[in-house]
């Protein structure tokens, strides 16, 4: 497993792009728009410089590690790739075409994983005629930083499948843990209806956005508020999350906050988009 695909060049494919290239795999990373391929090797150089700053790695390391790096326009420049971790926009009608697409011109023993936050693998695995090899490689913002992988089994997903993501999500320096595939998996089932109740707390005044932040940050010791998280991970984002545990789980305990949807209607999509819980200028 040493040539690596990665599709998607924004904040998730930049970021899994540039944990590979740091552990020494080559990755062709491909997207259908060239600014965002730039714009992916610009946020890859940035961190890496940041890291030079610092003193953690060394400028000539930079140019090292980003020649492992390929990008490319053409989905078929993964046709000779080991792994695929596709890391594309977050909507089936976009995903499943691309894994049928991939499953045709991929090599037969190549492994397809998606980084997806809440599409069923078993639903992505059913595009393909390779369901033993589809899996989920649910990767955390920022990438670099956070140390989760959830490694996601489709109900065909095959053993050989599940231990080769888990050494290689090993061999990233991250810590992999096992998830069945439900909606929401484990991460986005806990998360977001806790950051959907922060923002019932917003809508009904039982306190200020910074207030509830803080109690969260203090309180309970996390690195952000849950507001401030949401707009971080983007308010779209968390509606189309909450949207797929309502749906698929049934249960109205995970019905989305009027105020989450109406932000989203008026483009207030978080930090992406300049304007969330929180103003972020230009
Ligand atoms: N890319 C690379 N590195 C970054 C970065 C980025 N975008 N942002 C911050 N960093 C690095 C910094 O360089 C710094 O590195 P050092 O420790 O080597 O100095 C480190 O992260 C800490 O950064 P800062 O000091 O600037 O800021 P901080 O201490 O406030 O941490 C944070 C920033 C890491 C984002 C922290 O606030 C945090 O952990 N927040 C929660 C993030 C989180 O919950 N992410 C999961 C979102 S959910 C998701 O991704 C999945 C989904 O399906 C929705």
């Amino acid at each position: 497993m040493q040539r690596i695909g990665v599709i998607g060049g924004g904040t998730m494919g930049n970021g899994i792009a540039q944990v590979f290239i740091q552990n020494g795999y080559d990755v062709t990373l491909v997207d259908i728009r060239q600014d965002i391929l730039d714009g992916a090797i610009g946020a890859i150089k940035a961190n890496l410089e940041r890291q030079v700053k610092k003193g953690i790695i060394s400028a000539d390391d930079v140019q090292v590690v980003l020649m492992r790096v390929h990008p490319s326009l053409k989905l078929e420049a993964l046709s000779t790739c080991d792994v695929v971790v596709e890391a594309a926009t977050e909507d089936p009608k976009i995903k499943l075409p691309l894994f049928a697409g991939l499953d045709s011109l991929c090599k037969q023993e190549c492994v397809l994983a998606s980084n997806t936050s809440s599409i069923s693998i078993t639903s992505i695995a059913g595009a393909t005629k390779r369901q033993d090899r589809v899996i989920g490689m649910h990767f955390f913002n920022p990438v670099p930083v956070m140390s989760l992988v959830e490694v996601i089994r489709g109900l065909a997903t095959s053993d050989a499948t599940f231990h080769s993501t888990m050494e290689l999500a090993k061999k990233l320096g991250k810590t992999p843990v096992t998830v069945n595939d439900y909606p929401g998996f484990v991460s986005n089932r806990v998360l977001m209806p806790m950051i959907n109740e922060a923002i019932y707390c917003l809508m009904e005044g039982v306190a200020e956005r910074e207030a509830i932040d803080t109690v969260m940050k203090l309180g309970m010791n996390h690195p952000m508020g849950p507001l401030a998280l949401a707009d971080f991970i983007g308010l779209d984002v968390c509606l189309h999350i909450m949207e797929v545990l309502h749906t698929q789980l049934g249960d109205d305990k995970y019905r989305p906050c009027p105020l989450l949807r109406k932000m989203v209607a008026a483009g207030h999509l978080g930090k992406k988009s300049g304007r969330g819980f929180y103003d972020y200028g230009k």
